[in-house]
């Protein structure tokens, strides 16, 4: 291997003539060494994520006072290089950077609206493994999504609901910020004592030091950058295992805690029952976060623990349980599938409530299909919302749903439901796209569903009655 070295730079030196600008120490790789992509390439949202390389793991270590909505950050990400790199953008919108280095070296930086476009001071190799350190700090603001709503940090008067769907994760952390790239977490956060700061994956402990104590947390399975919270407040904690072996974690704003106690004591029964449905459930961890966070206006399924703006309805816990199934373990790869989280999720309820001696999902077919032509929820097909403002419209979850529900008429239950135990395995800790799921669907039922997933997914306006 060493003796081929100097013929290939050989080689390189003859046709790539002298060096462009910047520097050579990389290596024969560095002559052809180019910046990675602004953006993983999701016309959604063109900037999110960035191209050349794959974050494997996030070190977040964070300290943040309520007070005075000061953050302090160290972020370590550890990467590897997907094409030889003179240099690459994280994604940070606001906040003030003020160290990065790129494998224990200073590196170059400078700041381009959400981009962070960091120049290493050796070129990186196309496959090299690298750790990049950002250190940086300032008062976190929350992101406004195209469709009007907040995400990322939002502050509470305790604390901070921290959601990053779809947006948000950059107003707290730098990182890929594109579901395509996956990796674990590990969160160490320091917040004042009295305070609980509640990341993802399973708490491995608080430490009290004077006027201050610091949570630790691990999210082991790779997580879509979104997904990451550190919300932080006034908590009243409970902690069990699951007869399955999942290691529950509750944080309930006192506020909320005698409207959620009914619902959170359902969570290993809601868990269990759509394991039965869906197949394992795809974490070590679970519980719930219920803030008191009035003005958000929405939920979200942030990874093995999801968060409440305050005490969750049942529906609104089966709804966000089921997207650790669909959404979290099985992740999308691009926005405009965002009907594989949402449909599902949204037809989840539906069954939770058909079985649970509520109305049957036909039913709730009927009555939406009911409504007339001009309702929103023919606005658009939800397999293709159009653009970001739509991707939490009534069409991706209700109409996404109704989808799920002509399958199911149309393969029979022993199928449908052998098609979403399949998806959940085959891409759990993974990706998926809407044309495998048509696909898969096929494959198992022997049917040819172009038409069905053409009109009820694909095409926009009220379809023809079933
Ligand atoms: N995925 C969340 C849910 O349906 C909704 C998130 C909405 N986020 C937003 N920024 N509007 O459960
Ligand atoms: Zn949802």
């Amino acid at each position: 291997m060493a003796a081929a070295v100097p013929v290939a730079v050989a080689a390189l030196l003859a046709t790539a003539g002298p060096a462009a600008a910047g520097p050579v120490h990389g290596g024969p790789a560095a002559h052809r060494a180019t910046a990675g992509a602004p953006g993983a390439g999701d016309p959604y949202f063109p900037l999110a994520g960035n191209g050349g390389y794959h974050v494997s793991h996030y070190g977040l270590t964070l300290r943040y006072d309520p007070r005075t909505r000061h953050l302090d950050g160290t972020a370590v990400l550890t990467a590897r290089a997907t094409q030889a790199l003179s240099r690459f953008d994280l994604d940070l919108k606001g906040l003030k950077v003020t160290a990065v280095t790129v494998d224990h070296a200073k590196a170059g930086y400078r700041r381009a609206g959400q981009e962070l476009v960091v120049t290493p001071r050796t070129a990186l190799r196309k496959g090299h493994d690298f750790r990049v350190t950002v250190t940086y700090s300032g008062t976190p603001e929350p992101a406004t999504d195209p469709d009007g709503s907040a995400d990322g940090w939002i502050p509470t008067d305790d604390g901070a609901f921290v959601a990053g769907e779809p947006q948000g994760a950059m107003t707290w952390f730098p990182a890929n910020n594109h579901p395509l790239d996956k990796a674990s977490y590990d969160f160490t956060l320091t917040v004042p004592r009295g305070d609980t700061a509640v990341a993802n994956g399973v708490f491995l402990g608080s430490r009290t030091a004077g006027a201050r104590t610091t949570f630790r947390w691990r999210q082991s399975e790779p997580m879509a950058a979104y997904l990451a919270t550190a919300t932080v407040g006034r908590f009243q904690v409970q902690q069990y295992t699951t007869r399955d072996g999942v290691k529950v974690y509750n944080a309930v704003d006192p506020r909320e805690a005698k409207a959620a106690a009914p619902v959170l004591k359902q969570l290993p029964s809601v868990l269990e029952w759509e394991s039965r449905l869906f197949g394992p459930y795809p974490f070590r961890a679970a519980g719930a976060i219920v803030d008191h966070a009035p003005g958000v206006g929405y939920a979200l399924e942030t990874q093995s623990r999801p968060l409440y703006d305050s005490a969750p309805d049942l529906a609104t816990l089966v709804h966000e349980s089921a997207h650790q199934w669909f959404g979290d373990s099985v992740s999308l790869t691009r926005w405009q599938d965002i009907w594989l989280n949402e449909g599902f999720a949204t037809y989840a309820e539906w069954l939770w409530t058909e079985q649970h001696g509520g109305s049957s999902a036909q039913q709730e077919f009927d009555a939406l299909y009911a409504r007339p032509a001009s309702d929103g929820l023919w606005a658009f097909a939800p397999g293709d919302p159009g653009s970001g403002a739509n991707i939490f419209a009534t069409p991706v979850y209700a109409r996404g749903a109704m989808t799920l529900h002509e399958l199911r008429k149309a393969v029979g239950d022993p199928a449908f439901f052998r098609v979403l135990r399949a998806w959940a395995s085959a891409h759990r800790d993974g990706h998926g796209t809407t044309a495998q799921f048509i696909a898969l669907a096929e494959r198992i039922s022997g049917r040819n569903l172009d038409g069905l997933f053409h009109t009820w997914l694909l095409t926009g306006g009220k379809p023809a009655a079933p």
